[in-house]
């Protein structure tokens, strides 16, 4: 971002020795587990913060930046009046937090930071405030640091200027909250690519899990953020730089999701079922956040930035594709099997896949998700449209940090088949990537 020079993750050469550094070298070399120091839940969630960060701060650090989503100021206001009528926090709104993060809104609050000296910056809102966020953070402590160059082992020393990184999300799916990743958009690219930045420092130290903040999410975005977090957990599953620690959390948080997320997207003040959602996402986000995004991340990121979709809706689309060519390479789809309640014993793996697809695919039915880019109403794309940007498509989704983890060594050609199923997804369409 900021340069038409690309990131270390696009680099030809890297990418073949990726598969096998990741899966093997690495893994028992260089694999610390990331994650949130405390995560607050419950209905005294923010009360418990409140209380931790107003001990933390001296009287004369009593600054936070709040970041804010645009359509949600009363949340910001919220929580502004919680750090100052209890523990006499001062604070500043920052609330253009644009979707895709753009570099411009992310400098924009730098320069209120310089100004204001804030000691805690605490997102409110969905991926997108939670991502801004970080990227402030990063970008206030160290404004020169080329973006392109950053792997997650890479040290900065972040929280000499600000202290606190926290995070309240009002959307239950992208696992913002618990990751040390930024997904932001290279708006110097033609057309603008997103980009993610991946940084141990990134991930929040405090979070707070408050249904109050999720329980009017309507249900199109409960749908496609729920959505996005049950892609976060299959789709990593089948990585093999999996661990013990990912696989437990995966496992749950798919459990938790098939068993919630209906609820919540029909009765949006089912307390108990956005709790669940809540943690859900979050235990998805340990998972994913601590191997990688899968395939159905890449080819989706790729999708949504060149047509706009919602970005758990646009990974949703990938998942039966990504799930189906992996499988060829990994026995532990049938792992995912297992909790959707499908026999294993005596059967064929291909009969196992297919009946795994079948039933994710009803519950996305179920939940009102589309199968295919074809159902796809919001935006609605004709083929004629899809098939013009193909190329495009190709290319970013082949230079996506997340294709480098595949289980199975993907390539262009490849890539551009997965799309060209992707359009009606057919269930037999889909099978021929496992079969070949
Ligand atoms: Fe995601």
């Amino acid at each position: 971002m900021g340069s038409q020079q690309k990131a270390w993750y696009e680099t030809e050469s890297l990418k073949s020795l990726y598969i096998k550094a990741s899966s093997n070298a690495m893994r028992n070399y260089h694999g610390p587990i990331v994650s949130p120091k405390t995560t607050f839940t419950g209905t005294n969630s923010l009360i418990d913060f409140a209380n931790h960060l107003g001990s933390f701060l001296s009287a004369e650090d009593k600054r936070v930046l709040l970041v804010v989503d645009k359509d949600l100021p009363k949340f910001g206001e919220k929580v502004a009046e919680t750090l100052k009528t209890m523990k006499q926090i001062d604070s500043r709104i920052f609330s253009n937090v644009l979707p895709e993060v753009p570099r411009s809104t992310v400098m924009e609050a730098v320069e209120v930071c310089n100004e204001y000296d804030p000691k805690a910056i605490i997102a409110i809102g969905g991926g997108s405030a939670m991502d801004t966020a970080k990227m402030i953070l990063l970008l206030y402590e160290k404004p020169e640091i080329n973006l392109n160059n950053l792997m997650a082992p890479s040290y900065l020393g972040l929280r000499k200027k600000v202290y606190i990184l926290a995070a309240i999300p009002t959307t239950s799916g992208t696992g913002s909250e618990t990751t040390f990743i930024a997904v932001v958009t290279d708006t110097d690219r033609e057309p603008p690519k997103k980009t993610e930045v991946v940084l141990y420092e990134l991930c929040p130290d405090f979070v707070v899990l408050h249904t109050d903040f999720v329980k009017t999410m309507p249900p199109y975005l409960t749908m496609g953020t729920g959505m996005d977090a049950l892609a976060h957990a299959m789709g990593s599953y089948v990585l093999t730089m999996s661990t013990e620690y990912t696989d437990i959390n995966n496992l749950k948080a798919i459990q938790m999701i098939l068993d919630y997320l209906p609820r919540a997207i029909k009765r949006g003040n089912d307390l108990e079922a956005r709790s669940k959602m809540q943690l859900g996402s979050y235990i998805a986000g340990i998972g994913f956040g601590n191997v990688s995004g899968g395939v159905e991340h890449g080819l989706g990121h790729s999708f949504g930035a060149l047509f706009h979709a919602h970005h758990g809706v646009c990974v949703a689309l990938y998942l039966s594709i990504s799930l189906a060519f992996q499988s060829k390479a990994t026995d532990r789809f049938k792992d995912l099997a297992k909790v959707f309640k499908i026999k294993i014993e005596g059967r064929q793996r291909d009969e196992i896949l297919r009946e795994l697809l079948e039933k994710l695919r009803a519950f996305m039915k179920l939940v009102g998700c589309p199968l295919s880019i074809s159902e796809l109403e919001k935006p609605k794309i004709s083929r004629e449209e899809y098939m013009s940007k193909m190329d495009q498509m190709v290319e970013y989704a082949f230079d996506d940090y997340t294709t480098l983890s595949s289980t199975r060594k993907l390539d262009p050609p490849t890539i551009r088949w997965m799309y060209e199923i992707a359009y009606e997804n057919k269930l037999d369409d889909i099978m021929e990537l496992f079969y070949k």
